[in-house]
């Protein structure tokens, strides 16, 4: 079985292409990326676990749902050559950590920061980094809360550990991020000169609102 440390350079590659081996090359990247599948899916299971218990518990969900992707294989070597990484199976577990990426929109700011904290705690996931762009909003307006994880994975021949980028935000944080997202891909080159200002306002305003909505929840908890 070939594992995430096996290193394949260019000229592995090439030579592969040269003797006609394009099979072979294709099943290694496959198993490759039988991995990320494999943490995407322990990742979601964990989360939908902890949903799960949470609303028998309290009849509460606080994960409104989750969204997954794999990184496609255009997009990994695009990224790779785009910042001059090496082009090797190594280097893409060294340098991308979001080839697994999951997203999970939350009801409340105090969800996320609560499955974070839970989803961290599992043995099997090892924080690695941690960005809260809730606290401290990108300079776009941006906000989220990103995780990269190591996620430990049960293979036929041993655990392998697996890199994962967790996106936890909420229902506020999403919309506006989508909107702003297609708005920008759209419009590329030819973006109003106002749309960035504009976004960045849009996203405070938000921010007030979600903010008033968590009140108006915790006091709903406190009436109970
Ligand atoms: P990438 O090269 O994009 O992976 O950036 P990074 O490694 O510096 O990580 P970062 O945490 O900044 O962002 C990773 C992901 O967050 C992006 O791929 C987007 O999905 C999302 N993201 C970050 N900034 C923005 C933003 O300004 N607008 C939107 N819509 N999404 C963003
Ligand atoms: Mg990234």
């Amino acid at each position: 079985m070939v594992t995430a440390d096996n290193i394949m350079s260019p000229d592995d590659i090439v030579g592969l292409l040269r003797e006609n081996n394009l099979d072979k090359y294709v099943s290694y990247f496959a198993e490759q990326m039988l991995l990320y599948r494999a943490a995407i899916t322990k990742v979601r299971t964990t989360l939908e676990t902890l949903d799960d218990e949470f609303h028998v518990k309290n009849d509460y969900n606080p994960i409104h749902h989750i969204e997954t992707r794999l990184k496609t294989p255009r997009s990994i070597f695009g990224k790779l050559q785009n910042r001059g990484y090496p082009v090797t199976m190594q280097s893409i577990h060294d340098n991308l950590t979001d080839i697994a990426g999951i997203r999970v929109i939350c009801n409340y700011i105090d969800d996320a920061y609560r499955i974070a904290d839970l989803l961290i705690a599992h043995d099997g996931i090892t924080l690695l980094e941690k960005k809260d762009y809730i606290a401290k909003p990108k300079p776009s307006g941006y906000r989220s809360l990103h995780l990269i994880v190591d996620v430990s994975v049960y293979m036929s021949e041993g655990s392998v550990s697996v890199p994962a980028e967790i996106q936890i935000r909420t229902i506020a944080m999403d919309y506006w991020a989508t909107l702003e997202h297609r708005l920008k891909y759209k419009n590329e080159g030819k973006v109003p000169p106002d749309l960035y200002g504009k976004m960045k306002t849009y996203s405070e305003s938000l921010a007030d609102m979600e903010e008033k909505m968590q009140e108006l929840q915790r006091e709903t908890e406190n009436y109970k």
